[in-house]
């Protein structure tokens, strides 16, 4: 098969198309033929070791020194299931479904062996390929961060950097789980935000939002520009702020707030769980969440999809059309 190889941490460039081994599935495991993957701000960050101060020699540790240990980036996929391993009762060849593969990426590929209980969900209907493999990367991050956040009904919530894959996805969480959503993106993207179910847009390069005078239940920074230090100013006297994209030190320091005020800080990393999958699965059927698609491309032009993703500046997912025979994935198929 196909798949794109990282060869050494760098720029766009390092990215090889090669041929590789089919991979094979085990007896508890299924194979996906992809349809469509993304180039996500998880997929920058390993690519070229951009790693946030403090946790450099942490990373490399995990995931390699010189090069990535796992060559093949690419942590979402859409695809059909085509082979089962002889224990595998849940999943038959043809099923249509979304994946995430999380850390353990790989889906820069023209197929995925995973594991029949690995995050593996149904493709709910009304969502094309293309669509489905941008479901998880944001959306599991959002979810499972508001979660720890305790979000109630009548919250009211600030997401910063609310236009990215993270923040598109929280500001239609949090508007299905009941609260008032406040984003904070540039002013380019207010009505894409507003669209998703934000009550006010706040454009960051004209205002400074911990300077308002509000107060928020719940503060999201994706974009690490509200750190504790400037975002008590608007966090209620019992609200969380739930530090998405930090350093060492706001992680390190996380506990210590939690402890020494009454407001709680959460940091570090979270992963998805199957169940966050059919979660959002449901959300999507029922028309209360939909990934938002910034740009398509083909697999052959994956390193241009990571330019993109280099700028920071994406609107939610940048999808990549692996099957060139399926219909163009903004199409349903
Ligand atoms: N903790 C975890 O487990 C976890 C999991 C997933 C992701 N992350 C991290 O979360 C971060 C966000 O990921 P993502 O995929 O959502 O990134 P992304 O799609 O690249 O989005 C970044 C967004 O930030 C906005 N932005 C840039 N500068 C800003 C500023 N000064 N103030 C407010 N917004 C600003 C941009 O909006 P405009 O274009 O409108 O400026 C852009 O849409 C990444 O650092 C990623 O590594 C952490």
């Amino acid at each position: 098969m196909k798949a794109w190889i990282v060869t050494e941490y760098g720029g766009p460039d390092v990215l090889d198309l090669r041929e590789v081994e089919m991979p094979e599935p085990g007896d508890d495991e299924v194979r996906i033929r992809i349809h469509a993957t993304t180039v996500s701000s998880g997929d920058w960050r390993i690519r070229g070791m951009n790693i946030p101060r403090g946790f450099k020699t942490v990373s490399r540790l995990m995931f390699g020194f010189s090069a990535p240990r796992s060559p093949i980036l690419g942590s979402e996929l859409s695809g059909r299931i085509d082979a089962v391993g002889r224990n595998v009762t849940g999943f038959a060849v043809g099923d249509a479904v979304f994946a995430y593969s999380d850390k353990d990426m790989g889906c820069h590929a023209e197929y995925k062996v995973l594991g029949a209980d690995a995050s593996i969900a149904p493709i709910p209907p009304a969502l094309s390929f293309g669509e489905a493999a941008a479901m998880s990367f944001g959306g599991c991050t959002a979810l499972e961060f508001l979660r720890r956040g305790r979000i109630e009904t009548g919250h009211r919530v600030l997401i910063n950097g609310a236009s990215g894959a993270v923040g598109t996805a929280a500001v239609q969480l949090s508007r299905f789980f009941g609260a008032h959503v406040t984003g904070v993106c540039s002013s380019a993207n207010a009505d894409l935000v507003r669209s998703l179910g934000a009550d006010e847009v706040v454009d960051y390069r004209t205002t400074d939002v911990s300077q308002s005078g509000e107060t928020y239940d719940i503060i999201m920074d994706t974009a690490a520009t509200l750190p504790y230090a400037r975002a008590k100013h608007i966090l209620a006297v019992d609200g969380t702020l739930l530090v998405v994209n930090g350093d060492a030190p706001s992680l390190l320091s996380a506990p210590f707030y939690s402890m020494s005020t009454k407001r709680r800080v959460i940091a570090g990393p979270v992963f998805g769980k199957p169940e966050d999958l059919e979660f959002l699965a449901d959300l999507a059927r029922d028309g209360d969440y939909r990934p938002v698609v910034d740009s398509w491309f083909d697999f052959e032009e994956l390193p241009e999809a990571h330019r993109l993703v280099d700028s920071g500046r994406k609107r939610g997912n940048v999808v990549v059309r692996v099957m060139k025979s399926d219909p163009p994935p903004d199409k349903l198929d």
